[in-house]
């Protein structure tokens, strides 16, 4: 498959995309020009050592914070053109985001975390139940749904997280790290979930990870080292190391 049927097909593409971090006086290269485009199908994870670069990457492909240079084009749009504001909004109407501490409100049920980024939205009452209640039977949860964070298990949690990030049907959904404060049995049962929904739903699906049974169910791989990928073929060869 050629680099430009890639690129056309893709819902992400990074152009020699570099982000610094300043702290005091000290500027640290972060991402060192990445060149990638991320398919619209199958589940795509990117792999690395602690502090290679993944969740700041992730950042920029979930418009959370922008790059220094570089063009990043997610979802066909060149999100350079947009202002804070419309990136903002850009990003709750196009994307989900999964985080390894699940980030959900303590002191909402499971039902109303899901509920919440339709609210935000102003989603109307009987729209935002139908969602909600579909988006945690998804995640199989129906049952659990007026418990707090706190009454549920780690694997919950992380569902009721995925139900979130997929309430409003988003055409992109990152995960960070998603399975990194599971046990290995909980990890493996939520990456299932996450690929049969993937699947089911047509979404493109990015996930970092250092988890091998991550890259188990990855339909691509792509490996980070020191801010920058790894050429396919060591790639490969990394993922044996
Ligand atoms: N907000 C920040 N301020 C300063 N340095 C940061 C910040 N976030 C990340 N870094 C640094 O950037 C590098 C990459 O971090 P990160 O993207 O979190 O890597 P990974 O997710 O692969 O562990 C690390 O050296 C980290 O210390
Ligand atoms: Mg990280």
């Amino acid at each position: 498959m050629s680099k430009l049927y890639e690129a056309k097909n893709a819902a992400v593409v990074l152009s020699d995309i570099t982000k610094s971090y300043r702290v005091g006086s000290i500027t640290t290269p972060v991402l060192r020009g990445i060149d990638l485009a991320i398919s619209r199908e199958g589940l795509s994870v990117l792999c690395g050592p602690s502090g290679s670069g993944k969740t700041t990457l992730l950042n920029l492909i979930g418009c959370i914070d922008r790059p220094d240079q570089g063009k990043l084009t997610v979802l066909d749009t060149d999100v350079a053109s947009l202002s804070d504001n419309e990136l903002s909004d850009f990003r709750r109407e196009n994307i989900g985001y999964i985080f390894q501490n699940f980030n959900l409100l303590p002191v909402l049920t499971a039902y109303e975390n899901v509920e919440y980024p339709l609210q935000l939205a102003g989603v109307g009452a009987n729209e935002r139940k139908a969602l909600s209640e579909l988006a945690l039977s998804q995640v199989g949860l129906s049952e659990h749904r007026d418990k707090f964070p706190s009454q549920l298990s780690g694997g919950q949690r992380q569902r009721v997280a995925i139900a979130r990030a997929l309430v409003k049907r988003p055409s992109l959904v990152l995960a960070d790290e998603p399975t990194a404060n599971l046990d290995s049995e909980t990890g493996e049962s939520i990456i299932s979930l996450i690929k049969q929904l993937q699947s089911q739903h047509h979404i493109a699906f990015v996930i970092s990870s250092h988890d091998q049974l991550v890259r188990q169910h990855a339909d691509r791989v792509y490996s980070m080292r020191d801010g920058q990928l790894l050429p396919e073929q060591e790639a490969r060869l990394a993922q044996f190391a």
